[in-house]
Parts: structure tokens; sequence; C-alpha cells
């Protein structure tokens, strides 16, 4: 049993993780619960619930309700699963008016023929499947409407870092990971980041593990990195080993100097976790055998020797 999570505002959701799998909640319900909120399973229902995606708070991070809307004020968020059994995925994106898309992103991995469903094709299947479509005046907080006016004033960029991504082992052996963001502040509408596409913004496969992107998503996209490093993974090395030898590829593919901001996190079946970074990473990393859940800062590679 092990948990992971991207930045150090994942921890309520990491805390979450522990509890529900020492508890023996199977992987894919305990990340969907600690990224969404209440998840209806009698078994878990003497847990204190945490809401992130949901909480206009969390949006500070670039996460669900109250997260940066798009260049026309407008919140679209992009959020999947990946079970490590295979073909067990499911995401959507430029999803509007809904604060918990990871439960949509689920819906379409258990329910959908389809595994990516986006925009207004996203929001009819949720719909049909029980959700409710807010108007985007709700979607927004008081501090990311101030953003946007602020950006439309003089087109200042939001600062912030990018991207829940959860990495849960269960009891059982099952492997989940699941990530959630409401993408670049003011992007163009219908932009989608590393976030929801396999192999990019997360990756998982049984018996192997499991890894998650986080950072500049439309660069993110174009090297797979998830997909690497659980394919190194499954070769032999570590998940500090696999993060280590793609992010060094991806900066000698760039320069190192000219790299975008990438950070990336692991775990494998035995509980092991791995983290490298192009910016300082602080990252969530519930250790089963101290029985704590710390945090952890991954330091950016020096450029010297490469
Ligand atoms: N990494 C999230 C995004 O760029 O959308």
């Amino acid at each position: 049993m092990a948990a992971v999570g991207t930045w150090s505002f994942s921890q309520p959701a990491v805390d979450r993780l522990r509890s529900l799998i020492t508890s023996g909640c199977h992987a894919t319900d305990a990340v969907e619960e600690a990224m969404a909120g209440w998840l209806k399973m009698t078994q878990i229902k003497f847990h204190p619930s945490v809401e992130m995606e949901n909480d206009p708070e969390t949006g500070r991070h670039i996460v669900g309700r109250g997260g940066f809307p798009n260049s026309e004020g407008v919140l679209e968020c992009d959020a999947a699963i990946m079970q490590g059994t295979a073909g067990k995925f499911g995401a959507v994106a430029a999803l509007r008016g809904i604060g918990t898309p990871i439960r949509v992103a689920r819906k379409v991995m258990d329910r959908s023929p389809h595994s990516l469903l986006v925009g207004d094709g996203a929001a009819i299947f949720a719909r049909e499947q029980g959700f409710s479509i807010e108007p985007n005046d709700s979607m927004l907080s008081v501090h990311s409407t101030k953003a946007y006016e602020e950006y439309l004033e003089n087109r200042q960029k939001a600062s912030g870092h990018d991207t829940l991504g959860l990495i849960a082992l269960d009891k059982m052996g099952n492997i989940t990971v699941g990530v959630s963001t409401s993408g670049a502040p003011f992007k163009s509408p219908g932009r989608v980041g590393d976030s929801p596409i396999p192999g990019s913004g997360l990756y998982a496969e049984h018996m192997v593990g499991a890894a998650a992107a986080t950072g500049d998503g439309d660069r993110i996209m174009c090297y797979c990195p998830s997909f690497q490093i659980v394919q190194l993974m499954k070769q032999g090395s570590s998940p500090n080993e696999a993060c280590c030898a793609v992010l060094k590829d991806i900066r000698r593919r760039t320069f190192p100097e000219k790299c975008f901001e990438l950070g990336l996190i692991a775990l494998n079946m035995k509980g092991e976790v791995g983290a490298a970074s192009t910016v300082e990473f602080p990252y969530v990393f519930w250790d089963m055998e101290n029985d704590s859940v710390e945090i952890r800062v991954q330091l950016p590679p020096s450029n010297k020797n490469e």
C-alpha cells in the first residue's frame, strides 16, 4: 500500500488516500474519492470527506471549480483516470459546468464505449449519467474572477502550480492514477493539455506501476513522459531512476536551459516512489513503513555535466 500526490496542496488528498486504502478501498475508488470528495460507498462512510476538485479554494492551484478560466472567461477542465488493468482508462477534456471532472472521467471509463470525451459531448454524457451542468458563473471563484479581470486589463498571466495528480496502490495490488486540472490560465477555448492524454499526463500498468506529470501541458504531450516512465520501470528501473532518466532525455532534446516546466511522480508495486522535475517540486508521499504522510521536495537538476 502506498500513495503519492503532486505539489504540497495534495496533502489532504494523500491523507485521505491513506485512510481509504488502509480500510480496504480499491485504488480506483480511493483516487476518485480523494480527488472529488464524497463517494456513495457505505464501507467508507466513517471517513471525513475533503473536497479538492470541487473546492473553489483549490482552484487557485489550477484544479476544478475556482480554477482559471479560458480567454473567454469560461472554465474548462480536463481530468483522467487510469487503472493498471489493461484497457481501463477514461478521460474528459474541455468539460464545462462540472466541479468534479474526475468523476465524469471515471464514468467514461466504466460506462462508455469511448475513452476520451471532450467539450459539449463530455457534458452531454455527464448529464446522461446524472451530473448537473452548472452555469459558468458558479464555477468561478472571487479569486479566479479577479484574475480574469486583471488578464483582460493588462494580459497579466496568473501564477500557480497546475494539476492534481494522485497515484494509489491498494491492499489487493491494484494501482491507479488520476489527474485533474483546469489547464493553462486564459488558454484558447478548446485547448487541451497533457493531463487527459494517456501516456502524457498519466499512465499505469498492472504489476508494474504508474506515473503522472504536471507542468506545461502543451509541451509535455510532445514527449509521453508517463508512458516512458512506466516502460522503464517494467524493464527494471526504480521509480526514481525512471523519472530521472525520462527528465534527462527530455532536457537533452530541448536543451537543458530551454526546458519547460515539468514535474514527474511515479510509484511501483513495492510502494517505492520516484520524482524528477525541472523546477522545485514538492510532492506528497504516504510511506507505509513509517506510516507517515510527508512532503518531499524534488529539486531541479543542475545544468552542469549535461
Ligand atoms: N499540465 C496541465 C496542463 O497544461 O493543462
